[in-house]
């Protein structure tokens, strides 16, 4: 907290400026107009006066506690007569705080309860005296989704209400169902009971979890559940009153061993298959050579269509091989018969199908942007997560595109460097999820083809609902901003500040929220510099990679510190507040030897070079792709250096091996920078070697001898 000078205090108060309102996301237009405070006293009632906005007058009353009347209240509903205000978009919505009422006037339903919930975050700052306040706002993308796996594993059904609430208070207008996979199969299907019978359970939680990790066993002490009919027709109305759209996913024609073990007739091979516990992509597909598949999926349809009033159905279509359907004699006679070149036709041809079938019921398929290939139907909207780069070349082909790129979108990836729990791997923390933007390098004349951007929470390594609600808040704020919010009132610093009030709703509304660091930390030339927006913080800070505990050494919450003198690698600092809470802790490394890395390679986040040669292990540099032939990553000493033998680590293992070691390589050392002398070839993420007797070694490197499809991690080039 910065303290104000008195003048400067006193200079304020004479403004009266009102405290301007931590909304998430940010409206599109907001004032804050002269006037008396609105007096939020006892007899203060809810009043609707259009019947669309009934369920959000009864939302308002039943979340604030305020009571509603028929008439005479003095926060009203009602029709807005001048629709340009919002764009006349029926999720747009005006609200206006004035000394005697506050009225919220929309043109449909979705609108009035947006509004309600701005109003909601307004009152919730808890103050009995609301300052005039003018917002009138609308969404900047149509659809603004979050995806759920309940296939990976498996989330109460009773939860999912409190899912979708968290989403309508963020104006989250699409709940992308992911209810097919190779773990697991979650929907009653009626024609097909074997499908929940046998594919809703599998051995185990799998993916490494201990078994109390989570209650979803049945009666068997088999892993895993389903939402029966009833369920998600409760369900879909709920999300619908929150103006939340519900999309299903039924697979195809990947990602489909939990179906195949209920009807093994279906795949190419026949069996026997056994439902996954594990992540990755199954070679065992949908056959799309099979007359019967087609039945079959159109009867899955048939049903899908009459629970989800989606306008819009997915498909899934990433991540399919068709190595199955190269030997299938089926496959292989639908190729001839249909006149497809190649396997990938098939798949087309099989999406186009379904596609078609929909088509005739009202419905649009969405897939992943592996289903843009020749010959898809112009009509499927894209689904962009490979990068942006799938939307784009959409968007000109004609196809309409949601855009959720996994560098932004992916919030299965983990939300900072280290103390985080296991997740799939990637880095997306709140800053850059806030970074998002659909509309990102799409040429002009086509943007109006982004229909908006969604974050996915693949939930291999989410086996609670607890570890779900971790994985989502806080960053769904950051999605919602990106969605909603105009892209001109978009700022980071400031969404942080509002994000200080978005907190303590996520306390209320007992959310497993990502708690904040709390403290931006910052290194100058010799200092350390500690940011923090915590009232009544210290922050405690350690060098010698100990975690800083209320022993450490203290700083006040905005400072600059001279480094104390010494040979530090690291600083560890974390905020303390007055009532014993702890941010995360916040790492910053110090000193890098005089090994200066040369390589083409980018680092990924902040995994920069420089990390494989600061003498420690635990830190590392990241490449942000795959590893080309021949590229190089090369330490270089400021002059030759004599020592006997050197010890190479790559990959994600403590010590070497694992995820994204060095494949294909060889360690190298030069005496000049210019002439390499092999040492010892990688195994296992590995190479050690001793230095010729008396070379003098100027540089030492990595040379890849053909390329990897793996990411690189380099933890240290060790010498002795
Ligand atoms: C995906 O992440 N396989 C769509
Ligand atoms: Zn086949």
């Amino acid at each position: 907290m910065k303290i104000l000078s008195p003048i400067l205090f006193f200079a304020s108060s004479l403004l009266a400026v009102a405290a301007e309102l931590s909304l998430i996301p940010v409206p599109a237009k907001i004032d804050y107009p002269a006037g008396g405070d609105f007096v939020l006293d006892s007899g203060v009632r809810i009043c609707s006066a259009v019947p669309d906005a009934d369920f959000a007058a009864g939302f308002l009353s039943r979340q604030s506690g305020i009571s509603s009347v028929p008439a005479d209240g003095k926060i009203i509903f009602e029709q807005l007569d001048t629709p340009q205000k919002i764009n006349a978009d029926p999720e747009g919505y005006t609200l206006e705080v004035t000394e005697n009422q506050i009225v919220i006037r929309a043109i449909a339903p979705a609108g009035f309860f947006y509004g309600a919930q701005t109003l909601l975050q307004i009152l919730d700052c808890g103050n009995d005296k609301i300052a005039p306040v003018r917002i009138a706002d609308y969404p900047r993308f149509r659809w603004r989704g979050v995806m759920l796996d309940s296939a990976r594993h498996f989330q109460d059904p009773q939860w999912i209400k409190k899912f979708i609430d968290l989403l309508a208070s963020q104006k989250i207008n699409v709940f992308h169902w992911h209810l097919t996979d190779d773990q697991g199969w979650r929907i009653e299907i009626k024609k097909f009971p074997q499908l929940t019978r046998v594919g809703a359970w599998r051995d185990g939680i799998g993916f490494g979890f201990r078994p109390d990790e989570t209650e979803h066993y049945n009666s068997e002490g088999r892993y895993g559940g389903f939402y029966s009919q009833e369920q998600i027709r409760e369900l879909v109305a709920y999300a619908r009153e929150r103006g939340i759209t519900i999309v299903p996913e039924i697979e195809l024609p990947g990602h489909a061993v939990a179906a195949l073990c209920a009807l093994p007739q279906l795949g190419c091979t026949g069996g026997p298959y056994r439902i996954w516990e594990k992540g990755g992509v199954s070679d065992d597909v949908y056959c799309a050579g099979n007359e019967a598949l087609y039945d079959f999926l159109e009867d899955v349809f048939d049903e899908v269509a009459d629970l989800f009033p989606s306008k819009i159905i997915h498909i899934g279509g990433d991540e399919c091989p068709q190595i199955r359907w190269k030997t299938c004699p089926r496959c292989q006679a639908k190729m001839r018969a249909e006149n497809l070149a190649v396997t990938m036709d098939l798949q087309s041809y099989c999406v186009n199908r379904i596609a078609k079938f929909l088509k005739n019921k009202g419905r649009r398929i969405i897939g992943w942007d592996e289903i843009l290939a020749d010959g898809i139907t112009n009509d499927a909207v894209i689904m962009s997560w490979r990068g942006n780069s799938g939307g784009i070349r959409a968007s000109k082909l004609g196809h309409d595109v949601v855009m959720s790129p996994t560098n932004y979108c992916y919030f299965d990836y983990s939300q900072a460097r280290t103390g985080e729990p296991r997740s799939f791997g990637g880095l997306v923390p709140l800053g850059r999820a806030y970074e998002f933007d659909p509309a990102r390098d799409v040429p002009a004349e086509f943007q109006n083809r982004i229909l908006g951007g969604q974050a996915n929470l693949w939930s291999e390594y989410m086996p609670n609902e607890a570890q779900v609600e971790y994985m989502l808040a806080p960053r769904v704020c950051a999605l919602a901003e990106s969605v909603w919010s105009p892209a001109d009132k978009k700022n980071y610093e400031d969404f942080s500040k509002r994000m200080l009030a978005q907190y303590k709703r996520f306390e209320r509304a007992k959310w497993n929220y990502r708690k904040p660091e709390g403290i931006v930390v910052r290194l100058g030339a010799g200092t350390m510099i500690f940011d923090c927006d915590l009232p009544g913080a210290t922050v405690a800070y350690t060098l010698d990679g100990s975690v800083p505990d209320k022993n450490s050494p203290r700083a006040a919450d905005q400072c600059t510190l001279t480094l104390p003198k010494g040979d530090f690698k690291i600083l560890k600092a974390r905020v303390f507040l007055p009532d014993g809470s702890l941010g995360k802790i916040c790492e910053r490394y110090l000193n890098f030897p005089k090994a200066l890395v040369k390589t083409d390679l980018l680092p990924y986040e902040n995994f920069i070079p420089e990390k494989a040669v600061d003498g420690d292990r635990n830190t590392f540099f990241w490449a942000n792709a795959p590893v080309p032939a021949g590229a190089t990553f090369a330490a270089f000493f400021d002059s030759a250096k004599t020592f006997s033998k050197i010890n190479c680590i790559t990959g994600k293992n403590e010590n070497g091996g694992g995820g994204d070691k060095a494949e294909n390589a060889v360690l190298e050392i030069s005496s000049d920078g210019k002439a390499w002398l092999p040492l010892a070839y990688f195994s296992n993420g590995n190479a050690r070697a001793n230095i010729p007797a008396g070379t003098p070694v100027l540089a030492m490197r990595i040379r890849f001898l053909k390329a990897q499809s793996n990411w690189l991690v380099v933890r240290e080039f060790e010498i002795e």
